[in-house]
């Protein structure tokens, strides 16, 4: 990897997603708020994933922190004529150490599926960058009572062929489709059981280490009024945060409960 990874066990680690917003002002001040909150927040792990444009001045502006960051998607393939995609080295060279993969709205909107995200996350590990793996169920799957299965198969599809060593270096993300941007979060105790499901996946793939030692991050309208609740729960090691990470003030008391919780 380009830079140690600085774990500091499993969590909390709050990465901010921040879609398809802000421009090249708007980021930089977004950015310097949570650089300068960031001193005081040395027990988290923070991740910037601004959009492409922006990449290269959030990368500069966090230089000397210990925020990081990440990109929204990659291309799964290293150059060549691909127009209008980003490669993995090219998100390496601007200074990423993490990308978002397989995220609800790339499924779902730009009709992505499980194959395309195992291309993507093959190029993510080949290229040194940490996958922060998106999965989660519609509301219809879970209303069916197929959320776990549902789980299941993206693991299963999404880490075809990828060995231990590379799935160490995997963050999970569980999103809940009908929880992204609607304001609707999922109940402390859903997350926990898709957690706890998806610890036991990877335990049964890879084995306990891996299993205990893995981050998985709930997302899906997290804000700092509902964190405390899903940051108590044992195997919630931190957050993917969309809305809420577009206001600093925001982002920051997200980060701050978060580490209130699992200091506790
Ligand atoms: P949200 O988005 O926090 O706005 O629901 C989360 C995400 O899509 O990662």
């Amino acid at each position: 990897m380009n830079k140690e990874k600085k774990r500091k066990g499993r969590s909390p680690f709050v990465a901010g997603n921040w879609k398809m917003n802000k421009t090249l002002s708007e980021a930089r001040e977004l950015a310097k708020s949570i650089v300068k909150a960031s001193f005081n927040l040395a027990g988290a792990e923070i991740v910037l994933c601004p959009p492409f444009t922006v990449l290269y001045e959030v990368a500069k502006l966090i230089e000397g922190s210990s925020v990081q960051l990440g990109a929204q998607d990659i291309f799964w393939e290293d150059s060549g004529a691909f127009t209008g995609e980003i490669s993995g080295p090219m998100l390496l060279d601007v200074g990423c150490q993490y990308v978002i993969v397989g995220h609800s709205e790339r499924r779902q909107i730009i009709k992505e599926n499980d194959d395309i995200i195992n291309l993507k996350i093959k190029a993510a590990l080949r290229n040194n960058l940490f996958p922060i793996l998106c999965i989660g169920e519609t509301l219809e799957e879970r209303e069916k009572g197929l959320t776990l299965s549902r789980i299941e198969s993206q693991i299963e599809n999404d880490l075809k062929n990828i060995n231990q060593e590379e799935a160490a270096k995997i963050i999970i993300a569980y999103e809940p489709v009908w929880a992204i941007g609607t304001g609707k979060n999922a109940t402390p105790d859903q997350a926990e059981e898709a957690h706890q499901y998806i610890r036991k996946i990877l335990n049964r793939k890879y084995g306990n280490e891996l299993a205990n030692c893995a981050i998985i991050l709930y997302g899906g309208s997290v804000k700092p009024e509902n964190v405390v609740s899903l940051a108590e729960q044992d195997n919630v090691d931190g957050f993917l945060v969309g809305g809420a990470s577009l206001d600093a003030q925001s982002f920051i008391k997200i980060i701050e409960k978060s580490i209130e919780v699992k200091q506790k």
